[in-house]
């Protein structure tokens, strides 16, 4: 229980500074996406993603191939970014980025090119952590309600961030007052997903694979074993165990045991780990006493998770937020949106400050 959270809920969501516009191109390129973003006073004008493709053939990121990547892609992603916005470089108020947590390489071009962009234009910088921009995609304005009377949550509320680096439950106090107080201990909720589709024989990112199959099958036709885990913290990782023991066993059987029986394992295997995230969730929900609820990152784009969701928050009378499925993947108009809360807190950086492939709270 944290004693220092006022139990009205506020919005501190919808500041303004007198009128004034302020606009902010954003870019995140934390991992394999080259994105950009802009926005006006909150509103995203425009958001633009290259996804790599060349990463498919090895079943995973390939950090070197990313950045390069990168490199090929950031001049003409900012370029179309700027144009479907309308803006030219010159009405920017300032520069957001994606200072950390992901990988080195590709965060590095990223930064570097936001640093040059605000040296050359003489722009102020904006360093965001992704993780809290996950967060804070649930106040883009145009997110559809989910709670019944619309627009955003109220802080303070609570956020399960699910990615393919990250499962956490967040504590969000204000758009930059944030809390991690639940979190993996492992693998992460994506993790999961992805390395069981690679046992499957299902390529990477297997998570949206899973997704798909599981909807013609039956979730309660295996059972995989539910980690106990302390507190608010997760674990995936005896889950990936178990579902390889069971493969094992499984194929030795009938080599065509995987093909014939695919809906079913990924239907069980997606029910066993949203039953997992949400049960976490919930407990967080009672034990602070908040109603607002709402997912991000690229787990929360799962339909199951987003369905289980919406009815654990319906059965208890909370009010559930989910964002677009634009934004719960990694995406540049999260940077845009927490760049904009951190320029109206005057929260910027200067030159000086170096990509983080790992950062605290
Ligand atoms: O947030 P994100 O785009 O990138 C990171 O910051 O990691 O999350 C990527 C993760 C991957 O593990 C991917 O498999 C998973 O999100 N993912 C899904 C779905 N869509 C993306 N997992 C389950 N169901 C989905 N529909
Ligand atoms: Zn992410």
């Amino acid at each position: 229980m944290n004693n220092e959270i006022k139990k009205e809920q506020i919005d501190l969501s919808s500041p303004s500074l007198s009128g004034q516009q302020i606009i902010i191109l954003a870019i995140e390129s934390s991992c394999d996406d080259t994105a950009a973003a802009v926005c006006l006073n909150g509103k995203i004008l425009s958001n633009f993603i290259a996804n790599q493709k060349v990463h498919e053939k090895y079943g995973g990121v390939v950090p070197e191939l990313a950045s390069r990547a990168h490199m090929q892609n950031i001049v003409p992603v900012v370029d179309v970014a700027l144009q479907q916005a309308g803006i030219t470089l010159n009405e920017i108020d300032a520069i957001a980025f994606t200072q950390a947590p992901g990988l080195i390489g590709s965060l590095l071009v990223g930064s570097g090119f936001a640093k040059s962009l605000s040296l050359s234009l003489n722009k102020p910088l904006i360093a965001v952590h992704h993780m809290q921009a996950h967060v804070l995609a649930n106040l883009i304005p145009n997110t559809p309600p989910n709670g019944g009377d619309g627009g955003k949550p109220l802080f303070p509320f609570l956020c399960l961030t699910v990615s393919g680096g990250h499962t956490q439950i967040v504590l969000a106090e204000s758009p930059t007052k944030m809390k991690v107080i639940g979190e993996t201990l492992d693998d992460a909720a994506g993790e999961a997903f992805d390395k069981s589709a690679k046992l499957l024989g299902l390529p990477y990112p297997g998570g949206p694979l899973i997704d798909k199959y599981a909807q013609e099958g039956n979730p309660k036709r295996f059972s995989f074993a539910e980690p106990q885990i302390d507190a608010l913290d997760f674990s995936f990782s005896g889950l990936k165990t178990s579902i390889l023991y069971f493969l094992q066993k499984e194929t030795k059987a009938d080599p065509q045991f995987i093909q014939n029986n695919l809906a079913d394992i990924c239907a069980s295997l997606q029910f066993r780990i949203v039953s997992i995230l949400l049960k976490k969730l919930k407990k967080a929900a009672l034990q602070n006493g908040i109603k607002h609820l709402c997912i991000a990152g690229g787990v929360s784009a799962n339909s199951e998770l987003r369905a289980s969701f919406q009815k654990m928050c319906d059965e208890n009378d909370w009010k559930a937020f989910i964002p677009p499925f634009e934004f719960c993947t990694d995406n540049a108009a999260m940077i845009a949106i927490t760049g904009y809360y951190k320029y109206l807190a005057n929260d910027f950086t200067d030159l000086s400050v170096s990509a983080s492939a790992r950062a605290g709270w």
